[in-house]
């Protein structure tokens, strides 16, 4: 008799997990998200778009120019080559999925500028709905597909291992009810780590879980210092996930002002306003510890509001401030970690059976400090490449030897996740020295059987404080950087 083959297993609703999903096709997938309905991800919630050299003025090597110089070159080149050339096909692919791009009056895909890029290529979708809308066409895509079993409400907390190799997840439930998967293999899409910092323009979910059970099965990480710190989330008191104000909005003509109203970025680099996200970022963060309040002005935007930040516009009119004609006060907040397990271009882990997808991963392509729209890109075009690459593979051979559980281990309690976040924001934020990151990493090593957020921190801050100079997004003020322009 034929044996029915085991599916393979994603874990993760946003970009990189749906776009795995689609490309594995006819191969059986159990899709497994932690919300119901799979929101809840970073990616829904990203306003700026995806990046692709679509203008003729434009190429995929100036696109991967632009990449390079963000990453402060510590990229993977030949990743990032591969990237940029993809990303006009990517745009097309995701146009036959659904998504639908916005145009300008003569029909023509409406190309915005972000941080970091020379020329403008950020196509966007609903305006600054961009990953809503992107989340929404492929998530109907796998919900029809017929080779996808979609399971929410459920969090992976352990794997299954067999002769080395990864074979299964257990999965537990709101009410405490776990449930064992084989699998042919499992593909980690779980987001990235924001949610363990004190301000984050991450969903709550993005707090490493993934990142910490592949670690924990075997897997290498990599990068893990370097945390991109988005330099506009809505300064709201007291909240740790905070709306994000897209960099869009410099790209129309906001500009950031200090507490007396003068230009903050006036003088700092070349793109000003739109220098990479670090340099503005760390701007932001030092004006703050100086004077106090750093406010957007974004009333030289002109336009329809609702048709070109409906986001923006709802966070802002929904904490009391119309962007229209007050100024938005922001703050930095944890936005991408570049880092994340060690995989090849197809998304190996090295662990035989488990894969990385998206933010959860690191290939390389980001260097030191991703490029503005560059995530959505990396997440659709990595999940599809992942997905075929093990949609053609034949199902792997029977192990013989014993099964063998690795579980993630017993999360914080609350009030020691929330002085976590405090630390981590403190000591491994925009601007690092080795004093604090010393002192945090030995709190963490004081407290590392309390649960599994305080191993994750201990390895981000043991990378953070090895890495004695600055690059990209990681700055230390104890140390020199070298900024290319
Ligand atoms: C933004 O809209 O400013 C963020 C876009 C991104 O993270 O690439």
């Amino acid at each position: 008799m034929k044996r029915a083959r085991l599916p393979v297993v994603v874990v993760g609703g946003g970009a990189a997990g749906l776009a795995t999903a689609l490309a594995l096709a006819p191969v059986p997938v159990r899709l497994l998200c932690r919300a119901h309905d799979g929101s809840g991800t970073a990616s829904a919630l990203a306003q700026g778009g995806i990046a692709a050299a679509l203008d003729s003025a434009d190429s995929p090597a100036a696109h991967a120019h632009d990449t390079l110089l963000a990453g402060a070159r510590h990229n993977d080149v030949a990743m990032v080559q591969w990237l940029c050339a993809q990303a006009p096909a990517a745009i097309g692919w995701l146009q036959t999925q659904g998504v639908v791009f916005d145009r300008d009056a003569a029909g023509h895909l409406q190309l915005g500028r972000e941080g970091g890029h020379h020329v403008a290529r950020i196509v966007h979708a609903g305006g600054d709905a961009s990953g809503a809308a992107l989340v929404h066409a492929l998530r109907e895509r796998v919900q029809q597909a017929p080779h996808v079993q979609w399971r929410g409400g459920v969090d992976v907390d352990a794997l299954l291992l067999r002769d080395g190799a990864v074979c299964g997840v257990r999965v537990s439930d709101a009410s405490g009810h776990r449930q064992e998967m084989h699998a042919a293999a499992v593909v980690f899409a779980t987001g990235g780590i924001g949610a363990l910092f004190a301000h984050t323009s991450n969903p709550p979910g993005a707090d490493g879980s993934g990142l910490a059970l592949g670690l924990a099965a075997g897997a290498r990480a990599r990068d893990l210092e370097f945390m991109q710190f988005h330099p506009t989330a809505l300064d709201i008191e007291g909240a740790q996930c905070l709306p994000l104000i897209t960099e869009a909005l410099r790209g129309a003509g906001a500009r950031l002002r200090d507490a007396n109203g003068r230009p903050l970025m006036a003088g700092l680099h070349p793109l000003g306003d739109l220098a990479p996200r670090d340099i503005v970022a760390r701007r932001v963060w030092q004006a703050r510890h100086d004077d106090g309040r750093v406010w957007l002005d974004a009333s030289a935007v002109t336009g329809d509001w609702n048709q070109r930040f409906p986001t923006v516009l709802a966070a802002c009119l929904a904490a009391g401030i119309d962007p229209r004609r007050q100024p938005i006060p922001v703050t930095p907040a944890a936005h991408f970690h570049m880092g994340g397990l060690a995989v090849d271009a197809d998304g190996r882990s090295g662990v035989p059976g488990l894969h990385a997808v998206g933010e959860v991963a690191c290939n390389g392509v980001h260097g030191a400090n991703r490029l503005a729209s560059n995530s959505l890109l990396e997440g659709v075009l990595c999940g599809r490449r992942t997905g075929a690459l093990l949609a053609g593979m034949d199902a792997p051979a029977v192990g013989r030897g014993a099964y063998r559980w690795v579980e993630r281990g017993a999360g914080l309690p609350p009030a020691a996740l929330g002085a976590l976040r405090g630390l981590l924001w403190q000591a491994a934020g925009p601007v690092r020295e080795a004093t604090s990151l010393r002192r945090a990493l030995q709190t963490c090593v004081a407290q590392r059987d309390e649960g599994w957020q305080i191993g994750l921190a201990q390895r981000l801050l043991a990378a953070a404080l090895e890495r004695g100079d600055s690059l990209g997004a990681h700055h230390r003020s104890d140390a020199v950087m070298v900024v290319e322009a």
